[in-house]
């Protein structure tokens, strides 16, 4: 069995009182004790200040120094992280100083740690912010993906919870919200992590779909319908069934319903890309790095992941999920460049490269948006290389119809700092699809790749406002440590919190 994820917790208290394993405090250059670390300095008569005095820890982001047996104190272990300069602050510098505060409590043997980091002052941030960061982040660093490790790791040594701290009683209402957001997220995180870092062989589609049902079965306000090859063929899905041909894996296509507004309201559509492996098909893609395109169901997964924690915080609207999984494989019977099919949308389509397939089978689930009439639609998918040339690891490309809809979603990676930026969508970049034999190409052509995929999308996007967010540079890390980042559930979550928010004002 896999080890359950980090508990978390929220208290006030003084930290020379805490009974705990590891108590983290933060150092801020140079050599400036913060306040929990004053309190444990005097508590342990200068323990501290004598330390730092000697030189051992200057207080730079990046420093962390372990200390046993401080005089007292009840914790087993205190750690000190640098914290670096105080106006130097930032929402990336916090981030950094809890990532390297729990990665190096986890080296230890604590099983559980008490963080007083978040008293630390951030520019224009909140408790309420600090105390979620602090949280999701230990989830976050924390995480491993062992299930086809054949040697099981010994579970107790690892962190097991996490508890942070608030300065007094009156912020214990505050805490346990953003501990409630912080669970939600990390546990949407974690099942989209899960399912993309998953081989290719067991994450096919038919998995994407018992993932989905496994859903229904733990949330009774989510339902679930999952249609197959014959049922998408009496839907005209001949986009997505073009993708699926070169295929012996069967194709899903998976429908979710989360439903928790307390009176009829039009729901929000989030449509995932679910290609479990993208070979390129007859297009095929060099052999370079190709099991990376195990990712290309991270859009997927991110429905999954965010569906799972709306249900989990029992947010009051309605979310439907869609989406169109299938492998992207080359073979006798498989797509052929220059293959031209009709979409479910009634536009025809030639298939310049089988190797944009995901615009293909997104064009099929927006169409089957229509019918629950949403207030808006958002994809997404790991669309385009050229959106990982453009924008690189940091950011998720964004296009839009609706830039009220492109602000909102802007604002929500802001405040989870997994940020989207938003690209053009002008009609100039239209002509570039046009096809001498059908409505339109699959492809644009070298330049503008990202935008051009997001005009095919928006072909089949006129009926109500939507955002497409590419994913491809954002839903996983190459390199040694390869797997996927989480990303972009706690923007959408997030998204989904601000839209409750603004309904309750
Ligand atoms: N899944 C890929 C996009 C991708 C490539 C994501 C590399 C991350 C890293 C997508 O299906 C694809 O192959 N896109 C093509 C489109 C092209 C043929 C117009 C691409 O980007 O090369
Ligand atoms: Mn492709
Ligand atoms: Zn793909």
């Amino acid at each position: 069995m896999v080890p359950d994820s980090m508990e978390f917790g929220v208290k006030s208290g003084n930290p020379e009182k805490q009974r705990t394993g590891c108590l983290i405090v933060g150092v801020m250059e140079p050599r400036k004790l913060t306040p929990a670390a004053r309190a444990i300095d005097e508590a342990s008569k200068k323990h501290l200040s004598n330390v730092l005095r000697r030189g051992d820890m200057h207080g730079g982001t990046g420093q962390a120094l372990l200390l046993h047996g401080v005089p007292g104190t009840l914790a087993d272990r205190v750690l000190l992280v640098g914290c670096g300069r105080e106006r130097d602050l930032t929402d990336r510098q916090y981030r950094s100083v809890l990532e390297n505060g729990i990665r190096e409590t986890a080296r230890t043997g604590a099983a559980d740690a008490v963080s007083y980091l978040p008293e630390l002052n951030v520019k224009g941030r909140d408790y309420h912010w600090k105390l979620r960061l602090a949280l999701e982040s230990a989830a976050h660093v924390t995480y491993q993906f062992r299930e086809f490790k054949s040697k099981k790791r010994a579970a107790e040594k690892s962190l097991r919870r996490l508890t942070v701290m608030v300065p007094s009683r009156r912020e214990l209402p505050v805490g346990e919200q953003a501990a409630a957001e912080a669970r939600a997220i990390a546990k949407g995180t974690r099942l989209l992590r899960d399912l993309a870092n998953r081989p290719p062989n067991v994450c096919t589609p038919s998995h994407l779909a018992e993932q989905a049902q496994e859903l229904a079965r733990a949330y009774p306000s989510i339902k679930v319908k999952v249609l197959d090859r014959a049922a998408m063929q009496k839907l005209n899905m001949n986009t997505l069934l073009a993708v699926a041909k070169g295929s012996h894996e069967p194709p899903r296509f998976i429908v979710l319903e989360y439903k928790g507004a307390k009176k009829r309201s039009k729901p929000v559509a989030l449509v995932g890309k679910g290609v479990t492996f993208d070979t390129g098909g007859i297009s095929i893609k060099p052999a370079a790095a190709m099991d990376e395109m195990k990712f290309d169901m991270c859009g997927a997964a991110s429905v999954l992941g965010t569906i799972c924690a709306a249900a989990e915080l029992r947010l009051p609207l309605d979310v439907v999920g869609l989406i169109p999984a299938t492998e992207n494989m080359p073979g006798g019977a498989a797509t052929k460049p220059g293959d031209i099919v009709t979409s479910m949308s009634g536009q025809t389509v030639e298939i310049l490269n089988t190797d944009a397939e995901g615009r293909l089978i997104l064009s099929d689930a927006l169409t089957y948006t229509e019918r629950y009439n949403p207030d808006v639609v958002i994809d997404i998918a790991t669309l385009t290389g050229a959106c990982v040339i453009a924008l690189g690891n940091h950011a998720t490309g964004l296009l839009s119809n609706h830039n009220p809809l492109a602000k909102d979603l802007l604002n929500a990676g802001e405040y989870t700092g997994d940020r989207a930026w938003q690209l053009p969508l002008w009609d100039e970049y239209q002509r570039q699809i046009d096809s001498p034999f059908a409505d339109f190409a699959n492809i644009g052509g070298r330049e503008a790749g990202t935008i051009t995929a997001a005009c095919f999308l928006s072909r089949f996007t006129r009926k109500f406002h939507w955002a497409h967010l590419d994913i491809a540079g954002t839903a996983w890390i190459s390199g040694k440590n390869k797997g996927a980042t989480g990303r972009p559930v706690p923007l959408l979550v997030q998204y989904l919190l601000d839209r409750c928010t603004r309904e309750k004002a």
